[in-house]
């Protein structure tokens, strides 16, 4: 620990509202040969779970017979079938497919079983740059019948786990943290301290979904990864003149004090625990004197949900006295709010750079 680091604990907060501009609105339309639709309190279920989240954007269907019809219609189907709106579709392909892939994820774990097939009923004509992408995701052209995927396990059985997180993001489909809508919780603790226009380092970005939350709010965020796959999607979601960079977390490509913030969101619990020290120690030299890590660190889990993971791992999670001695080796003051299931750190003064 620094010599002079501060730990403060405070009792948790609720979870922040949710980001500021971004509306759920959740839907679907029913009819049309033989598709169809998620409606009804299913898809209200998921619908709050996207609440605030921009990056599903459906209709709701008001009037509840008769999305309680389609429902009954779409269960014994065992089909499923997805409306975007047309203001998603006129957002970048990139971003479309995203939502088609949180939505899927989402509606099959609202619905688990029972489900054969998704099908996406794009009004007007597909755009072409969408249709690899939504191959990607698992959807085919189906004559006649738009764009069709069978339902598939959204895990991964224990002999297929990949050994590195470049072998997990080989199938998007399957890497859970993917399907997360938003890092509400840890973002709006950013947002609270942070102006528009800071710099901001997103550590471990994956596909970039916290940058893409940020960047339009005027943040000027770069991202690393140490996942060669997870960079290109994420410099493909958030296009040209995002800095992005593969890059270990022990290692990061930046000059000292070019960010004024940091955001750990699930990197620093998932890496190799004797890495963690000289990850620390590299967020700590990339922040400025003023700069704030803000970071969400797991508790370890039992063995059952490490093994529904779809990596290996052997040092998965902290405790929270473990997390705040790890911050508090680099930085003089760590604020600490514990849960049962994580430890959200707020870590300023950087030291050691
Ligand atoms: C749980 S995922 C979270 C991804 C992203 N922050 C999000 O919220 O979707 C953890 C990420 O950290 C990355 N990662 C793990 N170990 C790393 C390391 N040593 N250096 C850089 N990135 C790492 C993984 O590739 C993965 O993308």
């Amino acid at each position: 620990m620094s010599d002079t680091a501060t730990i403060t604990t405070r009792e948790p907060t609720e979870t922040p509202a949710a980001m500021p501009g971004a509306a759920a609105r959740g839907t679907v339309r029913p009819g049309g040969k033989d598709l169809y639709c998620v409606v009804g309190p299913e898809l209200f279920v998921a619908a709050e779970h996207l609440q605030g989240r921009e990056s599903v954007d459906f209709r709701v269907l008001e009037d509840q017979e008769q999305c309680l019809g389609v429902l009954h219609a779409a269960r014994s189907a065992g089909v499923v079938a997805l409306v975007p709106d047309e203001a998603l579709l006129s957002r970048p392909v990139a971003a479309v497919a995203e939502a088609v892939r949180l939505a899927v994820r989402t509606l099959a774990k609202t619905f688990r079983d029972g489900l054969r097939e998704w099908m996406l009923d794009v009004p007007g004509p597909l755009d072409e740059g969408l249709l690899p992408l939504l191959a990607e995701e698992g959807f085919e052209l189906a004559p006649e019948s738009g764009l069709r995927s069978v339902c598939r396990d959204f895990t991964r059985g224990d002999r297929e786990r990949a050994a590195s997180m470049e072998e997990v993001y080989a199938d998007p489909y399957t890497v859970p943290w993917n399907f997360v809508p938003l890092e509400t919780d840890v973002l709006e603790r950013l947002l609270a301290g942070t102006p528009p226009g800071s710099r901001v380092l997103d550590l471990g970005c994956g596909y970039g979904k916290n940058a893409r939350q940020l960047i339009p709010l005027g943040y000027r965020v770069a991202g690393s990864d140490i996942s060669a796959s997870a960079v290109a999607r994420a410099r493909r979601l958030l296009g040209p003149g995002v800095e992005l960079s593969v890059a270990d977390a022990t290692a990061l490509p930046w000059p000292d004090a070019s960010f004024d913030a940091a955001l750990d969101i699930g990197c620093l619990h998932c890496m190799p625990a004797e890495d963690r020290p000289a990850a620390v120690r590299e967020l700590a030299r990339v922040l400025t004197p003023e700069g704030v890590l803000y970071s969400r660190m797991f508790r370890p889990r039992p063995a059952q949900w490490l093994a529904a993971q779809p990596f290996h791992t052997t040092d998965f999670g902290l405790e929270a006295g473990a997390a705040a001695a790890l911050l508090g080796s680099v930085f003089t003051e760590v604020e600490i709010e514990s849960t049962p299931h994580a430890t959200y750190l707020v870590a300023r003064g950087p030291v050691n750079r």
